[in-house]
């Protein structure tokens, strides 16, 4: 297996796994609409790895461009990032989260399907577990009950692999299933670099120890966790990109359709981050209690079981390197990629 198609791959978590992949020694070649992403990463990509990308913009909804990626390369798998993935963005606009989301999947599998290229490995959340009645989750636990549609999107894409997979058994499918991924690659050159005032808990922090922002609003102290906040299973976004690396190998052993957990095994609260990226970075992060924010849950992380033995992957980087990344980033891109 040789060529991979990523799609979103200069997205956060995309870009990571072009870099881990070329590493690999794979040939990557990249489509993404730049919706919710900057093509100068190509350009810190190229540094890092010292290869040159092959990136196209267009967007999962443009079949015919889409299907003329697979006329000009011979493609062995895909891993399919491309997605609109803003929780409280998907609440105000769920038409667009459907359509983009899950058109944009029809669209990718039957342009694959004509094309007889029956590989993939797909961008799932641990936000198809919904709120678990138990921690740490396996990835038999329950889905649906999802508490926005950008949830949705992720929980009713699951199924129309699961049922395409069950109809023909050439499909070799893995579904990762994402916790929350922070960090940045060690060199600062590529990171997280959302558009707009940061949804997520870490780009919020490194937007406050760099000055743009006065505080951190923390989302609710009153949660059934150690210190009343909000628990997550973080983990380091070069972590997640190498467990990539290693579901290509299940793909090669045309295993049919496999689900894993892709997190560290353990939870964070909200102060937790706090504190260590104070102690890791050596600056003070102000903070104000605010009411809870509509959709969390109180605990979230992960059993990663089944990774560890399957793919023969586990996290390597503890959370005090997820925060001493996180800042190297922002730090060398005060404005993100300019
Ligand atoms: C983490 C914790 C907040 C911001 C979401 C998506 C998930 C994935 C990751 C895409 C919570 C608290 C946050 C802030 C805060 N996205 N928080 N102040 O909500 O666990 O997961 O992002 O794949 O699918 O659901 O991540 O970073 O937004 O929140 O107190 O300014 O930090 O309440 O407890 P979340 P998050």
């Amino acid at each position: 297996m040789k060529n991979i198609l990523v799609t979103g791959g200069a997205g956060y978590i995309g870009s990571h796994t072009v870099v881990e992949l070329q590493k690999a020694g794979y040939n990557v070649i990249v489509i993404d609409n730049f919706i919710n992403s900057n093509e100068l990463v190509f350009q810190r990509i190229e540094k890092i790895t010292g290869i040159k990308v092959q990136y196209y913009k267009i967007d999962l909804l443009d079949k015919t461009n889409l299907n003329s990626i697979f006329e000009k390369y011979e493609i062995d798998c895909v891993i399919h990032f491309a997605g609109l993935k803003a929780v409280g963005e998907s609440v105000k606009e769920p038409w667009r989260y459907y359509n983009n989301n899950i058109t944009g999947t029809l669209n990718l599998i039957e342009i694959m399907n004509n094309h007889k290229i029956k590989n993939l490995i797909f961008s799932s959340s641990a936000t198809v577990y919904g709120n678990p009645q138990i921690v740490p989750i396996t990835e038999d636990f329950p889905t649906g009950a999802c508490t926005n549609p950008y949830g949705w999107t992720k929980f009713m894409i699951e199924q129309i692999l699961k049922d395409i997979q069950k109809s023909d058994n050439d499909w070799n499918i893995v579904i990762l299933r994402y916790f929350n991924p922070i960090g940045a690659h060690s060199s600062g050159l590529i990171g997280e670099n959302p558009n707009g005032i940061p949804n997520n808990l870490m780009p919020y922090i490194t937007q406050v120890a760099i000055g743009k922002r006065p505080e951190l609003s923390v989302y609710g102290n009153d949660y059934n966790t150690h210190d009343g906040t909000g628990v997550r299973d973080y983990i380091h976004v070069v972590d997640l990109a190498l467990g990539h690396v290693k579901a290509l190998n299940k793909i090669e052993q045309k295993a049919g359709l496999c689900i894993y957990n892709l997190g560290t095994g353990k939870g964070y609260s909200v102060l937790d981050v706090v504190k260590n990226f104070e102690i890791a970075n050596g600056i003070k992060i102000p903070y104000s209690i605010k009411p809870r924010r509509l959709g969390d849950i109180p605990t979230c992380y992960s059993c990663v079981d089944k990774a560890k033995v399957e793919l023969g992957w586990e996290a390597q980087f503890g959370i005090r390197k997820m925060c001493e990344d996180s800042w190297n980033f922002q730090k060398n891109n005060p404005n993100g990629y300019q």
